[in-house]
């Protein structure tokens, strides 16, 4: 499967922080907050992932994230012209997809749960229609919405309704089968003109083949378009990282934990790493690392 994050739009409603840094490359607590996508994808076991971004932009993301070989990524780059709408990735992403299954996520979108990995692994192993995750919200109106029936079966999904017909927001990241695109060049702009990820989710609905999971209690789904979500995302990864002393969305750990990387070449990275909170966790990981690594002490019987 391969992974599309669509880092676009102009990320007007945080002016001006975005005046002259992209939405996407804003600080969630201690890190990009591209990571965390980019860290849901890798979860799912992606390495073949797409970037869409701004003509503006891309070189800024080209510069934190190169080809992504240090995560034992391939990460390649697209243009998103004008803010047309989400689906349009798949028409942009056409050539690099090949007609292979996808996940798409946005790249505001930060995800978090005990057995999330799992769930996404499951998800990434779709081949035939559509699977989406659903998350309880108390503002659906400011989402793509989704009707459940008493089976948890999709009925309906609207996006942004001004009367919505459940609190079961859609979440920005989605897993098709490889007809995302040649279903993406047969929709029709919506009234705002643009292509909506609602509308190829009813595509598949239509056809019976959506599947939506939902992530209950336990999980923590944050998006970050404004001010104060921008805010309760950072307090929330800090309440969990200063609690915990592990890091969420540690790329490095990640790449290791998946086998996308040697521990030689995580040793490396974190020898060479800067001197931050990052750097030193990095440097922590390598230490835990020699001591499993180490060959257990002979013991003296009888000793
Ligand atoms: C977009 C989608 C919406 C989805 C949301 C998730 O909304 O259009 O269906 O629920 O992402 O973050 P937007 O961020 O463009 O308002």
């Amino acid at each position: 499967m391969k992974g599309i994050v669509l880092a676009g739009g102009s990320g007007s409603r945080l002016y001006p922080m975005t005046a002259s840094v992209t939405k996407q490359l804003l600080p969630i607590y201690d890190k990009p907050m591209i990571y965390y996508p980019i860290a849901t994808l890798m979860l799912a076991g992606i390495r073949d992932i797409l970037l869409i971004t701004t003509p503006k932009d891309i070189e800024r993301y080209v510069d934190l994230l190169g080809d992504g070989a240090r995560w034992g990524l391939n990460i390649t780059y697209a243009v998103q012209p004008r803010p047309d709408g989400i689906a349009q990735a798949f028409i942009i992403g056409e050539e690099f997809l090949g007609g292979a299954p996808s996940a798409l996520i946005l790249g505001d979108n930060l995800f978090f749960g005990s057995g999330l990995r799992q769930r996404l692994v499951n998800a990434a192993a779709l081949e035939q229609g559509a699977h989406i995750f659903a998350c309880r919200v108390d503002d659906p109106e400011r989402y793509g919405v989704v009707e459940l029936d008493a089976d948890q079966r999709p009925i309906s999904i609207i996006e942004k309704p001004r009367q919505p017909l459940s609190n079961w927001a859609v979440t920005g990241l989605y897993f098709f089968d490889g007809q995302a695109s040649e279903i993406a060049r047969q929709l029709r702009p919506s009234p705002r003109g643009e292509l909506e990820i609602s509308d190829l989710n009813a595509t598949y609905l239509a056809r019976g083949t959506l599947t939506v999971e939902r992530l209950g209690r336990g999980y923590a789904w944050l998006d970050t378009g404004t001010p104060e979500t921008l805010m309760a995302a950072t307090q929330f990864v800090c309440a969990l990282e200063t609690r915990q002393g592990i890091k969420i969305a540690c790329l490095e750990e990640i790449a290791l934990s998946q086998g996308f990387i040697t521990a030689d070449t995580f040793a490396r990275m974190a020898a060479s790493a800067p001197v931050s909170a990052y750097g030193r966790y990095l440097k922590t990981l390598l230490s835990d690392l020699e001591i499993e690594a180490r060959p257990t002490p002979l013991r003296v019987v009888g000793a």
